[in-house]
């Protein structure tokens, strides 16, 4: 089964239709060579971008010389309203000073401690699937509400309500789209406009009221032991000193928002591939079956995480980063000025035609043959080096535990063929539409009509 991909562009365009095709959509303004290139230099006024293509040149930049590496400044330019300086942002020593804090917060609040907010936010994801049972729904909308609901029971110790889940939902979606981190816009030196400041106000004003009410909390010595309270508590083990109110805030919205919004965008897609391959859609109902009582037995839901792993290749919620050489270098005889965007892409490595057999079909067997994943530096949805996903962990084991909480007993099918566009994360252009049914339902009409006219 060959799942959506947008059509690349074939052939050469002027520089002005270039741009305009990428402020449309970057994955088909980019041309069709790049599924084979191993680099390629991209030349726009001002500026000089280069599409590292190859797993030892990625590994150069992110795990051997991240330092000479650092994420690119005009990515965050265009980020910081929402983040601040928040890890995901920063460079150099104030990262590294972060990390430090974080770190063992992060570690200590656990995987295991996290798996009953993971199950609790699964049953109340399915308690919403019955609700929407029949009609076409969209998908992403209900992904999204079950991925920010594990991350606010994780953080916060309570279930996010619909209301603040539908708003977050929508703001960061209008963000997204005001401000395309991966568009020619991105690179020239304005921040967001004021309609993007405006959504990222609102996710903003939730987080520092969530972390003022925390403070006041811990004050008072009544805070739960969560996730949020260690991140406010936590001191840097160099100098004992502990982060402040903004830099708190900052650090909490990265862990609300890359801790919700790339697993939200990794379900639906997910769910999208089961609807379309129902022979996968019954193997993952065969694992939820089974019993999980602690994290390690998720490893026995084998089926469940060949499809997660094969949806994160497919469609990887982070489709590409961007880093900026500090120093002029030189990368296969090319030179490459010092202040270039150096973009690593994992929806054009997941797929390139030289490194994986039949890159574009779904097919989760891949990852139980040999040489499934030809190489580690070719399969990056988490990144790699210092700065790789810390969150990879708790993802695989919340989507996991997701999926086989709403397929138990739910069917999904295929409503249209979304189209994949790369903002920040990797969304459908129109959302993803599935109809839901029980389980034991026979198969409908609509369904044997839309196979019918594969
Ligand atoms: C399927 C889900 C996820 C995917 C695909 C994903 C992917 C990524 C990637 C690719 C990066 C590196 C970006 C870059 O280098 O430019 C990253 C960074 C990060 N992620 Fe995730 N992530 C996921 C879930 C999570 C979760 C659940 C959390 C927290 C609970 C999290 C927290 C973070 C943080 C804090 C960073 C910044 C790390 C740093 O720069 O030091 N992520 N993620």
């Amino acid at each position: 089964m060959i799942p959506p991909k947008p059509q690349a562009r074939n052939g050469n365009v002027s520089l002005r239709r270039y741009a305009k095709l990428l402020r449309k959509d970057i994955l088909s303004a980019l041309p069709d060579r790049l599924y084979r290139a191993k680099m390629a230099e991209f030349r726009m006024p001002f500026i000089r971008s280069f599409l590292l293509n190859e797993p030892h040149l990625v590994r150069h930049v992110l795990t051997e010389c991240p330092s000479r590496y650092p994420k690119s400044t005009r990515v965050a330019r265009g980020l910081r309203p929402l983040l601040g300086q928040s890890v995901f942002l920063t460079n150099g020593a104030l990262w590294q000073k972060q990390r430090r804090i974080i770190d063992p917060a992060f570690a200590e609040a656990g995987l295991k401690a996290s798996l009953p907010a993971m199950q609790a936010a699964a049953q109340a994801a399915e308690k919403r699937f019955q609700t929407l049972a029949g009609p076409a729904v969209q998908i992403d909308a209900l992904a999204s509400h079950a991925a920010a609901d594990v991350i606010f029971r994780t953080l916060f110790s309570r279930p996010i309500s619909d209301t603040i889940a539908a708003e977050t939902y929508a703001a960061f979606r209008s963000y997204q789209r005001l401000q395309p981190v991966l568009s020619p816009r991105a690179f020239l030196p304005f921040g967001p406009g004021r309609a993007a400041r405006r959504e990222a106000e609102k996710i903003r004003r939730l987080i520092t009221m969530m972390v003022q009410e925390r403070v006041k909390d811990i004050a008072n010595d009544c805070a739960p032991d969560d996730l949020a309270t260690r991140i406010l508590q936590a001191r840097d083990p160099q100098t004992d000193a502990h982060l402040s109110e903004t830099e708190m805030v900052d650090q909490v919205a990265i862990f609300f928002l890359a801790g919700h919004e790339t697993s939200a965008a990794a379900l639906a897609w997910a769910l999208y591939l089961l609807a379309v391959a129902p022979e996968w859609q019954d193997r993952v109902a065969t694992d939820a079956r089974r019993r999980v009582t602690e994290v390690s037995d998720l490893g026995s839901l084998r089926d469940t995480r060949d499809v997660v792993r094969e949806t994160l290749r497919l469609y990887p919620p982070v489709p590409m980063m961007v880093r900026q050489a500090a120093a002029r270098t030189e990368f296969r005889k090319r030179a490459v000025p010092c202040g270039s965007q150096l973009i690593i892409s994992p929806w054009h490595l997941h797929r390139h035609k030289d490194l994986w057999p039949e890159p574009d079909r779904f097919d989760p067997t891949r990852w139980r043959r040999a040489g499934g994943c030809p190489n580690r530096s070719a399969y990056l949805p988490f990144s790699a080096g210092p700065r790789i996903c810390p969150g990879a962990g708790f993802a695989m084991a919340e989507v996991t535990v997701l999926l086989t909480a709403l397929l138990r007993d739910w069917r999904v099918y295929p409503v249209d063929r979304p189209v994949p566009v790369a903002h920040l994360t990797l969304r459908s252009q129109d959302g993803i539409r599935l109809r839901i049914e029980p389980r034991n339902k026979a198969v409908t009409k609509a369904q044997s009509e839309w196979e019918t006219a594969q």
